[in-house]
């Protein structure tokens, strides 16, 4: 077990490419996008979080799903793909994106040894609901930046976990494949693990992580789970 966890009273998931991959979305529709489906997955992703920083930096808040739709006609308008289906069908496709593989039986044993489970996110309740409830997949509570109004890293979205669900920041496990959420989070005070699923070297930011994996795999025994 890594000593900073063993107070770990709550596990708090970020959702996108931490517990679901948002790649799954366009993989699942490749062939009606054609060659340019990875870089056009790759820019969408990059450009739905770009654009929570600078709304975040123009004090502009709008829910995740306004934002992604945003993304989405850049990326499609950059790549001169212009079938409108295409937009539908990957829109669609995001509100039930595929859980990582590893991601029930970690659940399972987490549940079974008594930890409580929770996810906080920047997408809105009108879209985590329906993909966690296609997921099959429990927590005892399922936090959105929508309850602040602002998105990640705001200290205001780490707090909601407090709020919510009664646990002080440095009792709260958070885990985050983005590195720069790992960062808020750590900075904030979550002891935070990153999930360093693309391999990727990390961001030079405030905040530190208690630990790093390749994938949720190891968490149970982070945590000193069998
Ligand atoms: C989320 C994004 C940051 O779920 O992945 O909050």
């Amino acid at each position: 077990m890594t000593a900073a966890l063993a107070a770990t009273e709550i596990c708090v998931f970020d959702a996108y490419g931490t517990l679901f991959d948002f790649n799954s979305a366009v993989a699942r529709h490749r062939a009606a996008i054609g060659p340019k489906a990875d870089a056009l997955a790759d820019l969408w992703r990059n450009k739905q979080i770009q654009y929570t920083w600078l709304r975040n930096s123009m004090g502009v808040y709008d829910k995740f799903w306004q934002v992604t739709g945003e993304a989405l006609d850049h990326c499609l308008a950059a790549h001169s793909i212009s079938d409108g289906s295409v937009r539908e069908k990957l829109m669609s496709a995001y509100l039930a994106l595929d859980a990582f593989p590893e991601v029930p039986a970690m659940l399972d044993r987490l549940t079974r040894a008594g930890k409580r489970l929770a996810i906080l996110s920047n997408g809105n309740p009108e879209m985590l609901d329906p993909m966690v409830a296609a997921s099959g997949l429990h927590f005892e509570a399922v936090l959105s930046v929508d309850a602040a109004k602002v998105f990640k890293p705001d200290a205001r979205v780490y707090r909601l976990v407090e709020q919510h669900c009664g646990v002080k920041p440095d009792k709260v496990c958070f885990l985050s494949s983005n590195c720069w959420d790992a960062h808020g989070a750590a900075h904030f005070g979550f002891a935070t693990v990153w999930v360093n699923r693309a391999r990727a070297p990390d961001d030079n930011l405030p905040g530190k992580a208690v630990a790093t994996i390749d994938d949720l795999s190891h968490l149970p025994a982070l945590l000193g789970v069998s």
